[in-house]
Formats: C-alpha cells, sequence, structure tokens
C-alpha cells in the first residue's frame, strides 16, 4: 500500500502523520522539548501535522510554527476551529456561529504566520448553528482565499452525506483504533468516496500492550504494539491517514518506524478480530 495519500486528489502527504495536541506549550523545558519534538517529526518525514484552536486557545498552532517556520516545502499543518470559550478564562464550547469561525481562521493565520490554511476542519459539528451557516463560512473563506480545502471531525455517516451537499469535504477525523472501531461505518464510507480518514487517538494512549493479542504479534514480529496498531491502521485502506501524539522523541521515532512494518495476512486476520473497548472523550 502506497505510503502518500493525495488530500482532495491534489495535496500529497506522507500518511503517517503526527498529531501535536500533547505536544506542552507553558514557557520551560518541556516547551523546549516540545520544540525539538516537533522538528525531529519533520526531520523523520513527517508531512501531515494536526493541531487545533483549542489546544491551547491557539497556543499548540504558535508552538508549531516557531518549531518549524518557515516551513518546509510539502509540510502541511492543518488546524481547527469550532470549539470556544464562552467568554475569557470561561469554558470551552460548541461554537459554529460564523464570527467564530472566522476569527479562529483569522487567529491561526496569524499564529501559524501562513496566508493560507491548506486544510481546514471543523473541530465538531455546532448543533445550535445551522450546518449551513457553518460550512458556508468556511467556503467563503475558501472563496477568499484563505482556506484551501474543508475537512470535518467527529461526524456520522449521515452528518457527512449533508454535509458534502454543502461543500467538498476533503477529510474526516474521527476517533478510531484498534480497539475502538466504532467509526467503522464512517471509515467505510470515506475509503469509497476517496476522503482522507484521519483516526485520532490511533495508538489508544499508549495502552495496545494491555491486550495480549497484540503484545503477542508485536512479539512475533520484533515490533512493539503501537507499532502493530499503527502498521494495522495503515494496512487498513489507503485514506487512512494516523496522526499519533507524542512529546517524547523516544515515542515519535518509535511510531514513525511503524510505516515500515509489515503484517502478513495471518497476523492482520487476528488484529481485525479484536475489537474492545476504550472510554470516550473529547479532546
Ligand atoms: N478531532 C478530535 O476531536 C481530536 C481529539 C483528540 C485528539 N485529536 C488529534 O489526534 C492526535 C492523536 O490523538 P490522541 O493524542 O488523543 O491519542 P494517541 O495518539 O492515540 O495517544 C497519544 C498518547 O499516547 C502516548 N504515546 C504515543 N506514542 C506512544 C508510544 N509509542 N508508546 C507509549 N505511549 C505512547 C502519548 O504519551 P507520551 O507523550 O508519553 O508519548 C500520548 O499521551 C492528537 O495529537 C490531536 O492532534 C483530535
Amino acid at each position: 500500500m502506497s505510503s502518500t495519500f493525495r488530500i482532495g486528489g491534489d495535496l500529497d502527504v506522507r500518511r503517517l502523520g503526527f498529531g501535536a495536541m500533547h505536544l506542552p506549550t507553558e514557557p520551560g523545558p518541556a516547551r523546549e522539548n516540545a520544540l525539538a519534538v516537533a522538528r525531529r517529526a519533520v526531520e523523520l518525514g513527517v508531512t501531515l501535522i494536526d493541531t487545533a484552536h483549542l489546544y491551547g486557545g491557539g497556543a499548540n498552532e504558535e508552538l508549531l510554527a516557531e518549531a518549524l517556520h518557515p516551513y518546509p516545502e510539502g509540510l502541511l499543518i492543518t488546524t481547527k476551529v469550532g470549539v470556544a470559550r464562552t467568554g475569557p478564562g470561561g469554558d470551552w464550547k460548541l461554537d459554529g456561529r460564523p464570527e467564530i469561525l472566522r476569527d479562529q481562521v483569522r487567529q491561526a493565520l496569524r499564529r501559524l504566520r501562513t496566508e493560507r490554511i491548506e486544510l481546514l476542519q471543523l473541530h465538531r459539528i455546532d448543533p445550535d448553528t445551522p450546518l449551513a451557516d457553518q460550512l458556508g463560512t468556511l467556503r467563503e473563506l475558501q472563496t477568499e482565499g484563505l482556506v484551501g480545502r474543508i475537512g470535518l471531525s467527529e461526524v456520522t455517516v449521515e452528518e457527512l452525506g449533508r454535509a458534502r451537499e454543502l461543500v467538498d469535504v476533503v477529510s474526516v477525523q474521527n476517533r478510531y483504533n484498534l480497539l475502538d472501531r466504532e467509526h467503522e461505518p464512517v471509515l467505510d464510507a470515506c475509503a469509497a468516496a476517496g476522503i482522507a480518514f484521519l483516526p485520532w487517538r490511533p495508538v489508544a494512549w499508549g495502552k495496545a500492550g494491555a491486550e495480549g493479542e497484540i503484545s503477542a504479534v508485536a512479539a512475533e514480529l520484533g515490533a512493539t504494539p503501537t507499532q502493530v496498531s499503527l502498521a494495522w491502521l495503515l494496512d487498513r485502506a489507503p485514506v487512512v491517514l494516523p496522526i499519533p501524539g507524542t512529546a517524547r522523541t523516544g515515542h515519535l521515532e518509535e511510531n514513525l518506524a511503524a510505516a515500515g512494518l509489515t503484517l502478513t495476512p495471518a497476523h492482520r486476520a487476528r488484529l481485525d478480530r479484536l475489537a474492545g473497548g476504550v472510554e470516550a472523550d473529547s479532546g
């Protein structure tokens, strides 16, 4: 299976990406290390990095720009909008009102030090704002040249269908991993339509090793359980672009090496049969 995917038919990325959510942004040694992890990801060939306004209210976007700007050719930093604070220091809640989406995109452009966000994802559909208004705003931003392509996050097959009547959806980001396949129908819909599927929580927070069968397959392949989880995702469908997150260089290197791991059909069949469950949360 190819190690690259063309998002929206024209944006090439290496399929195994990086999720930046866990990178600490507070000034200090942890932030310095986070900058180094982001740079190491790109050094090791990552061309797809996921962030969001929600991650530190833009602090995560700022960190990525500090680490990586000026950006190397071919690097896609994708961000998400549509979750906002209710007021200064207030709670985060879904907010897809046009003025909020526009404001968060403007902030992202400034923080990421770019003139255009090549892939902008709606973090969640806001049930209190008409979908046509939310996606209409993203389409306007696209027409204005500030946004290249539009993606969604945590949607059902039905929501994906409705969204596709309003805009060209090129990516979907839903929770999905070897142990949690609730969104299998969404992945299948994406695969059928050639839409990139970015599974979040792809390595189940590093807990795959707790499942005996995954550990057994890992031992037989001379790999780690996390690498087996990622190899299984990469093997699942060509549209799958996992975005594992870590704040440790060691884990980053381990995760990216999974691109070179080949599962035998027998191993794959054993892994396919697993589908435990991990608790859901948001992020
Ligand atoms: N769209 C959404 O709603 C949504 C929600 C959540 C996340 N996301 C995106 O998806 C990305 C990934 O999701 P996620 O962070 O929830 O889940 P994940 O990538 O499955 O798990 C990340 C956690 O696993 C640990 N880990 C990573 N590699 C490991 C390894 N090789 N061995 C042991 N532990 C390892 C990390 O800890 P260490 O730092 O200690 O390595 C980190 O705490 C995020 O960064 C974010 O960009 C999107």
